[in-house]
């Protein structure tokens, strides 16, 4: 707010004064172009919508293509649908409506990684940017009533933001448990071509993260190695359908026949494949490295055996998933910390 209030000063006064002697000495005309040059205008706008945290292009470009082939194991599908959609939608200086991105799959297998990882990619201070908002449906209502005032709330608050920074991110995590009712008052938001007073949320990203299609994005992975064939050959575009499919139709509530799928709102429908015990085994030695704790080979084996996997039933392809992808590795290796 402060800062707001020194840039506002700073443009309303000091700029004009400034300009106003140059001219004095210089002549208007070889002001005006040094303004122009400067990008006086998109500067002015810059401070006005809060993009001061938001970084150029090419670096969060860059930055994403680090982090995902750094950090990201195992999701051949979600990382180039992800990068492109999302650089192809920053690079667009019109975009016909916001981005909306649908991330399905088991627990654990890096949704809510991503969404940190696009907003340190995106924003200097990531997922403390005050242009990130995360929207947990993890919450719970006893009425009506309340589902109504959370509802107006939000719009009001989308609102809100949209209005101080029009590249905001929204990360609705857990959306299969939030009522429709408030996912379809999303719905102006990411519409196309849509008027909102003040605001303009065309530029703006909602991320809609849920566990919704787990099961068949699992048994498509499973019937693959099956039947020999590397889960990295499962392409993009067979899985899409499948994972729509499931979005508009199991479940309770979150996006389950909502109006914003009925009315193809959702530009992607990105599937997060479950995590093998290879990819357990990377997580595990990441997140000791990250801590500074030493594992042995053989104490990494022992944490990974730990976990549960699927499918349970016998035969040569038993147990080549993580039930839970990499989500209890930390308090695994904590636990092993001190068992000295
Ligand atoms: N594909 C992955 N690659 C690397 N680490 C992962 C991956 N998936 C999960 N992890 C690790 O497990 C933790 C929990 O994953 P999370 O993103 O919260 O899972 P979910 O898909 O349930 O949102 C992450 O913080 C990260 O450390
Ligand atoms: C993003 O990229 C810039 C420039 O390449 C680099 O200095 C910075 O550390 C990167 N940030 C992250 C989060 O990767
Ligand atoms: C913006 O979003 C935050 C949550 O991230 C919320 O608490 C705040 O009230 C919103 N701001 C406005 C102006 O609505
Ligand atoms: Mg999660």
């Amino acid at each position: 707010m402060k800062l707001c209030t020194i840039c506002i000063l700073l443009m309303c006064f000091v700029f004009p004064v400034a300009s106003e002697i140059l001219s004095i000495i210089a002549g208007s005309s070889l002001v005006a172009g040094l303004g122009a040059g400067l990008g006086y205008f998109g500067w002015q706008k810059c401070f006005f919508d809060c993009c001061s945290e938001f970084k150029p292009v090419y670096v969060i470009e860059q930055n994403l293509t680090t982090l995902f082939a750094e950090q990201l194991y195992g999701q051949h599908i979600a990382v180039p649908a992800i990068k492109n959609a999302i650089i192809n939608h920053l690079k667009t200086k019109e975009p016909r409506k916001a981005l909306t991105l649908a991330l399905h799959g088991i627990t654990g297998t890096g949704k809510n990684y991503v969404a940190s990882m696009i907003a340190r990619s995106m924003f200097t201070k990531g997922m403390r940017s005050r242009n990130v908002h995360v929207i947990n449906g993890n919450r719970h209502f006893y009425d009506e009533k309340e589902i109504h005032d959370f509802k107006n709330g939000l719009i009001h608050w989308i609102q809100g933001n949209l209005t101080s920074c029009s590249h905001s991110l929204f990360i609705f995590d857990e959306v299969d448990k939030l009522p429709s009712q408030v996912i379809d008052a999303i719905k102006p938001f990411i519409d196309h071509n849509i008027k909102i007073t003040n605001a303009d949320p065309r530029h703006s990203i909602f991320m809609f993260l849920s566990n919704t299609g787990s099961e068949v994005i699992s048994q498509h992975a499973l019937k693959y190695v099956q039947q020999g064939k590397a889960r990295e050959s499962i392409s993009f575009i067979e899985m899409q359908e499948i994972v729509e499919a499931s979005a508009y139709n199991q479940g309770e509530g979150g996006l389950k026949n909502s109006e914003i799928i009925g009315k193809h709102l959702i530009d992607y429908f990105i599937p997060f494949l479950p995590l093998t015990r290879t990819h357990v085994l990377l997580c595990i030695r990441d997140y000791a490295k990250q801590e500074g704790i030493y594992l042995t080979p053989e104490q990494e084996e022992k944490i990974a055996e730990g976990l549960t996997y699927f499918p349970r039933t016998s035969g040569s392809h038993a147990g080549v998933f993580s039930s839970s992808g990499c989500k209890h590795v930390a308090n695994r290796v904590n636990l092993e910390k001190f068992q000295f």
